[in-house]
């Protein structure tokens, strides 16, 4: 499904890309608002939220300069199905036009490699059951379903012996 191929970089963010993270993350949830924060101010207050929880753990794609996607990661999440310190990732956005381009794929390898970088054992994240693309993306990495809560299907990945 891959469309075609463009330039773009990855690089951790700064506490000054957060407004346009919030921008991105409402252009991104289009026609997902059931699994989303929809409110401008919510979505910024969520931003703050994430770089709070790791100040490392946020990495950006750029084309031309410009942000089109996100991972927002965090290492140092206490989950409580697996009783142990994971990383968890707690978002990811690809702007609509740069999706099929292998960019989401780039950010989850940088997170994932962050992640062992800490010595994290296992990547867990919560995807809304009927983000059906998301599923499948997840899974092409190699992420398991490990169960649901509400409308949130669980995934973790095992880092010590997944590629990259
Ligand atoms: C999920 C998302 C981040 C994927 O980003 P992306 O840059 O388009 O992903 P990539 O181009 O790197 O795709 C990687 C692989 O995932 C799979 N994939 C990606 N989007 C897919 C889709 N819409 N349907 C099926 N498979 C998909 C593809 O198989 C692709 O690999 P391939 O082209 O080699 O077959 C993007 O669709 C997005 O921002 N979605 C909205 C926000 C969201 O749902 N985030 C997840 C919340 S838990």
């Amino acid at each position: 499904m891959r469309k075609e191929r463009v330039e773009f970089k990855i690089e951790r963010a700064e506490e000054e890309d957060l407004d346009k993270l919030a921008e991105l993350y409402l252009e991104g949830y289009r026609g997902l608002e059931e699994y989303s924060y929809t409110h401008p101010d919510d979505v910024r207050a969520y931003m703050r939220w994430l770089l709070k929880r790791d100040p490392e753990g946020i990495f950006v794609a750029k084309v031309d300069g410009e942000i089109v996607g996100f991972v927002a990661g965090d290492a140092n999440w206490f989950s409580k199905r697996e009783h142990r310190k994971v990383g968890a990732i707690h978002e990811i956005v690809v702007h609509p036009r740069y999706r099929g381009m292998g960019i989401g794929h780039a950010l989850m390898e940088r997170i994932l490699e962050y992640f062992k970088d800490k010595g994290l054992h296992v990547a867990e994240l919560w995807v809304g059951d009927e983000n059906y693309n998301a599923i499948e993306f997840y899974r092409k990495l190699g992420f398991k379903e490990k169960g649901q809560y509400n409308y949130w299907v669980r995934m973790t990945l095992d880092l010590n012996h997944s590629k990259g």
